[in-house]
């Protein structure tokens, strides 16, 4: 079970929800189901406007995931990575601070999840 912190200026106040572990459902689909009003377009990792900024509630343990290059090359693009959390997330599979909410999965870590509400702007 994990807690997952949902904050934005566009929200009366932060929601934390429950992910159950081992679901495989991403970020944005929770929020959907618990009427968080993350933008979004594409849900496939294309247009960023899922753009959310994650921090960890204990950071050493934050678990190893594997950033598809799509999702890379997006947050690249978008100036949202630097080199060494690149490297940090190839070589340590240790999660950059900026996520596509389409494609980070809910893991079993208490995670807070940032946004703006505006399209692409975490
Ligand atoms: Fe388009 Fe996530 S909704 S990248």
């Amino acid at each position: 079970m994990a807690n997952i912190t949902f904050t934005s200026p566009i929200m009366h106040g932060p929601k934390t929800v429950y992910a159950v572990a081992g679901d495989t459902k991403t970020i944005l689909a929770v929020a959907e189901e618990h009427r968080i009003p993350i933008p979004f377009d594409c849900k496939d990792g294309n247009c960023a406007s899922c753009l959310i900024e994650v921090t960890y509630e204990e950071p050493s343990l934050r678990k190893g995931i594997t950033l598809t290059e799509k999702e890379k090359a997006k947050l690249r693009e978008l100036g949202k990575i630097t080199a060494q959390e690149i490297q940090d997330a190839e070589v340590l599979d240790l999660p950059p601070r900026y996520r596509l909410a389409c494609q980070f999965i809910a893991r079993d870590e208490n995670v807070t999840v940032a946004f703006s509400g505006e399209p692409g702007g975490a």
